[in-house]
């Protein structure tokens, strides 16, 4: 049993009580007993390098992923008590890609939950054009198909689809990371305005720790094996890290902003098993030790075979997409985020043309940023911070 708020404090939105998850056929749990209260209207963010749980621990809220044991509560409820559909339904949910129907246009995409439930298709195209309003896009884009559309403002059509039918709770997995970092800086300062107004309650994935920082007003930041390293507002988080694995994820979040300008040539580049598009389509060749890059012709990285998977990957659509590129020679900051975005846990590094040329190792870049932060201390104090 868990004590009762205090007097003037709301009862949390979501909470997890010990939950954890097993995916069928792995002998390791997605997500470990996980306990954890997101309060109400207000934006709580998943932080983690990839693999560590985040999505998973989303999906369980709207029982897209149902849990092994323990319990979640939604307003108070079990949310196995609710039809999965209808709590699915009742919560918007934003992915990485906008996850947009193809053949619709972006009014009808927008309109379909609230016509799901029940709304007429006047009264749908009529909300949907004041959302799109809302999301700062034109009216005329009402009309356009989404491939009309670049990547931001597809994210934006997203953002929109999800508010549609005015849900108290909203899911956002890494919404913003397919967009480049300008667009994303815009998308962050929207959503932030946005929620002034609605003050929606909000669960937002993401693996860069910025964006959490930026958007979070609690942050739990996930570790390997899918555990919560530590649950707490982004100031105390970078105040008070609880342990060295914390530590080494935000501590570069200060001054982190000089390490964009900072050179990255230092990264030292590891070989990965590469599959050419034949090797590829050969389901012989087998993945010697649990991934394998998959190339074009011209060795540009297409995405990533498991080896637990590679019976099953032959082609092209089939892969794994990859994180971000680090481009050799970019900054540290670069290649933190291609190597914690991997699903490899390794980031691809390429040459100018785009060609692979390794690995890069996600603790070897924060070791190296971790240095470049002491040499700063030194340089400013004339001692080591
Ligand atoms: N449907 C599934 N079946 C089996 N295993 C899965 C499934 N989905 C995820 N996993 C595994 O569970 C673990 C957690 O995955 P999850 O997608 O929740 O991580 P994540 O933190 O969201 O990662 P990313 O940053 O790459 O999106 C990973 O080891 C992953 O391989
Ligand atoms: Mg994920």
């Amino acid at each position: 049993m868990t004590a009762p708020s205090p007097a003037g404090t709301p009862e949390p939105m979501i909470r997890f009580r010990g939950v954890t998850k097993t995916y069928s056929g792995s002998a390791a749990p997605a997500v470990e007993n996980l306990t954890l209260d997101v309060p109400r209207g207000s934006i709580t963010v998943f932080v983690g390098p990839s693999g560590c749980g985040k999505t998973t621990s989303l999906r369980m809220i709207n029982r897209m992923v149902e849990p092994s044991s323990g319990t979640i509560t939604v307003d108070g409820q079990d949310v196995t008590a609710v039809p999965a559909a209808t709590l699915r339904r009742s919560m918007g949910y934003v992915m990485q890609s906008s996850g947009l129907l193809p053949h619709r246009t972006v009014l009808d995409n927008i309109g379909t939950v609230p016509r799901l439930n029940g709304a007429s298709r006047a009264a749908a195209r009529q909300r949907a054009a004041e959302l799109l309003a809302t999301v700062g896009l034109d009216a005329d884009l009402g009309r356009r198909y989404p491939a009309q559309l670049s990547g931001g403002q597809q994210q934006r059509v997203g953002v929109a689809r999800a508010l549609a039918a005015d849900p108290p709770v909203l899911l956002m997995d890494e919404p913003f990371s397919a967009v480049d970092p300008v667009v994303r800086a815009e998308l962050q300062d929207e959503l932030l305005r946005l929620q002034r107004e609605l003050a929606k309650t909000i669960v937002f994935v993401t693996h860069d720790i910025d964006e959490a920082t930026l958007l979070g007003d609690r942050v739990a930041v996930f570790a390997e094996g899918g555990r919560l390293a530590q649950y707490a507002p982004p100031e105390e988080l970078l105040r008070a890290p609880r342990d060295e694995f914390v530590a080494a994820f935000v501590g570069r979040d200060r001054g982190f902003r000089h390490l964009s300008f900072q050179d990255g040539g230092a990264v030292r580049l590891h070989g990965v098993q590469i599959l050419d598009p034949a090797q590829l389509a050969d389901p012989r060749v087998p993945v010697r030790d649990g991934w394998a890059l998959a190339v074009d012709a011209d060795r540009r990285p297409l995405g990533w075979v498991p080896a637990a998977a590679r019976g099953q990957v032959t082609a092209p659509e089939q892969l794994v997409p990859g994180g971000s590129i680090y481009p050799v020679g970019e900054s540290l900051r670069r290649a933190l985020d291609s190597a914690l975005s991997s699903p490899s846990g390794l980031g691809v590094a390429v040459d100018r043309a785009g060609a692979v040329v390794g690995c890069i190792r996600p603790a070897e870049v924060l070791e190296l940023i971790e240095r470049a932060r002491m040499r700063r201390g030194r340089a400013r104090h004339g001692t080591a911070v």
